[in-house]
């Protein structure tokens, strides 16, 4: 008999044992990468995007110069490093303490959510293409959220009129708004003023990195605001307010500021 109770004990202290060794293993391992369809994606269905820092070569000024609505686009994808900066340039955090944004917002009450539209071999990174589907932007921990699998720039493109850029674009950033975090704080004015004002503030961000990093963009402002958030999946609550088709462009746009004086200077 106590042999017996012996061996139990023996067999519970084991099993013990075992578990809290299983559960810290579980508690401190790291995230399992794993490859879906070729691309990497965390188990929660996250893309962890390369970390913001200094890329391109251009200063602000020249960058400035060089910005165009760019409607033409080679069929060559985007680079996802690239794509990154686009993002955090676009509505990154720049301020780590108190988690402020790379554009600037009535109150802090950051009303956007930005959503990207991938298209067959659009994005491209060192292992491959990022599947073709709809993305969300998370800017806290610069990651993008898989949306819905597919090719959706066809159905964006006849949400807005069928302008072709949108269609041909290897990707399009759609920026949408949250309109009721500013109005709780500002009214009506929020609405009309300040969050159009921010996506505004979005847009020129968007299209300056792009610039500084030799893509193509432009804002698209004409669509079927329930036809384009359908496309994208979004939330009720969250309005489409601009469409930015960005791809490499067919032609680089020329200027110079010698270009510029001569301008400003016959009309003197
Ligand atoms: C609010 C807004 C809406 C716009 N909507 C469209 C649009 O629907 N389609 C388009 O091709 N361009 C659109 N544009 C881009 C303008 O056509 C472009 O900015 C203008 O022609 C000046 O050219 P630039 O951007 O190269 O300086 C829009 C621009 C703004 C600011």
């Amino acid at each position: 008999m106590a042999k017996l109770l012996e061996k139990i004990v023996w067999a519970l202290s084991l099993a013990l044992t075992a578990s809290i060794i299983a559960y810290t293993w579980y508690i401190t391992a790291p995230a399992e990468r794993i490859t879906i369809t070729n691309m990497p994606i965390l188990l929660d269905g996250r893309i962890f995007l390369p970390l913001p820092q200094k890329v391109s070569e251009l200063t602000v000024e020249e960058t400035i110069l060089l910005r165009r609505s760019i409607r033409e686009y080679t069929s060559e994808p985007v680079n996802l490093s690239d794509l990154a900066m686009i993002l955090w340039a676009a509505y990154g955090i720049t301020e780590p303490r108190l988690g402020f944004r790379a554009a600037p917002s009535a109150g802090a009450t950051y009303p956007l959510e930005i959503y990207i539209v991938v298209g067959e071999r659009g994005v491209k990174y060192s292992e491959g293409f990022l599947d073709e589907g709809v993305y969300k932007y998370e800017p806290h921990s610069h990651t993008l959220l898989l949306v819905k699998r597919g090719d959706y720039r066809r159905a964006l493109m006849n949400a807005a009129s069928g302008q072709s850029w949108v269609g041909e674009a290897p990707l399009n950033i759609v920026i949408c708004a949250v309109f009721e975090r500013t109005t709780r704080v500002y009214g009506e004015r929020g609405r009309v003023r300040y969050v159009p004002m921010e996506a505004g503030h979005v847009g020129q961000n968007i299209y300056l990195m792009a610039t500084a990093l030799k893509y193509g963009a432009v804002v698209i402002g004409a669509f079927n605001d329930d036809q384009v958030a359908k496309t994208i999946g979004s939330k009720l609550e969250e309005e489409p307010l601009y469409i930015i088709p960005i791809g490499v462009p067919r032609r680089q746009p020329k200027t110079s500021f010698e270009d510029i004086w001569e301008y400003i200077e016959s009309r003197r």
